[in-house]
């Protein structure tokens, strides 16, 4: 209780928003006892009431106050191409605030499947040149928490670690921390029973749907994901895509735009 808390600085850059929609929604721990008790949330250019100069002289005060001890998160990847002019945001390229944002940072969290590995935008045949965090940061430790989003939990979960134990969680050799992507979705998958016995759905449509039979003919890619789905599920425990009805599309693993066709084994 006497710890003080992790300085944070979040930057979103070529993103849908949804890892921040998802990482307000945890549930446990909540997200009120993170921002409250964990982290100081000093600069986030989506949440912040803030805007303009304003936001960023407190992010560079945030850098040089906290100089190596801050965490950087980011939400989003950078644009590359034409030194990084289609992603702008406070009157510079996305690509120059990550470059000097992470310069001073004590470690770098990669939320989401774009910040991990590149998501959509870097999908085939990636017209801005849209880049992962990795790609460009290659001199500080980076947590890959991938997923499109992830779960809030995961995300709460990795800032508990960081700020409990004062180190990066164990991490799978993709970066991933390995307490939530250890296991495949089809590993704990509650369908699994069906998958075992032959029983799978063929159309979207047909009586095994109904009967809530395994998805793998419709292209569920949980046999070769990694992540927690299965195991904690969504929205405080209510349920996952496959719960839902829908396969895995294996938003968790690398690339997983170029890897589809998502319908077809
Ligand atoms: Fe949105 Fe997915 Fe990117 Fe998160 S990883 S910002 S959910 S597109
Ligand atoms: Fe495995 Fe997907 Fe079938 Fe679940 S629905 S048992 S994850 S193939
Ligand atoms: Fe993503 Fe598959 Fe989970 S699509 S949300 S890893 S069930």
């Amino acid at each position: 209780e006497k710890k003080p808390r992790t300085p944070v600085i979040w930057l979103h850059g070529l993103e849908c928003t949804c890892c921040s929609e998802s990482f307000i929604r945890s549930s446990h721990p909540s997200i009120e006892d993170i921002l409250f008790n964990m982290i100081s949330l000093d600069y986030d250019d989506v949440l912040s009431a803030a805007a303009g100069h304003q936001l960023e002289d407190q992010r560079r005060r945030i850098m040089k106050e906290y100089k190596g001890k801050y965490i950087l998160a980011v939400e989003g990847n950078a644009s590359t191409k034409d030194d990084g002019v289609y992603c702008m945001v406070g009157g510079d390229s996305f690509l120059n605030t990550l470059k000097e944002t992470a310069a001073d940072a004590a470690a770098i969290v990669a939320w989401g499947a774009c910040a991990s590995f590149g998501c959509v935008q870097n999908a085939d045949p990636n017209p801005t040149g849209a880049a992962p965090v990795s790609d460009i940061i290659k001199d500080k430790p980076i947590i890959k928490v991938p997923g499109c989003p992830p779960i809030s939990e995961v995300m709460t979960g990795v800032i508990t670690h960081f700020h409990t134990f004062g180190t990066l969680p164990e991490l799978d050799r993709f970066g991933r921390p390995k307490a939530f992507y250890n296991t495949r979705i089809h590993d704990k998958c509650y369908r699994r029973a069906f998958f075992d016995a032959g029983m799978f759905v063929s159309s979207f449509d047909d009586e095994a749907t109904r009967k809530g039979w395994c998805l793998y003919k419709m292209g569920c890619k949980g046999p070769t994901t990694y992540n927690s789905c299965s195991k904690i599920q969504w929205n405080g425990g209510t349920s996952f895509p496959i719960g839902s009805g829908h396969p895995c599309i294996g938003c968790s693993e690398p690339n997983f735009w170029d890897r589809g066709p998502f319908y077809q084994r």
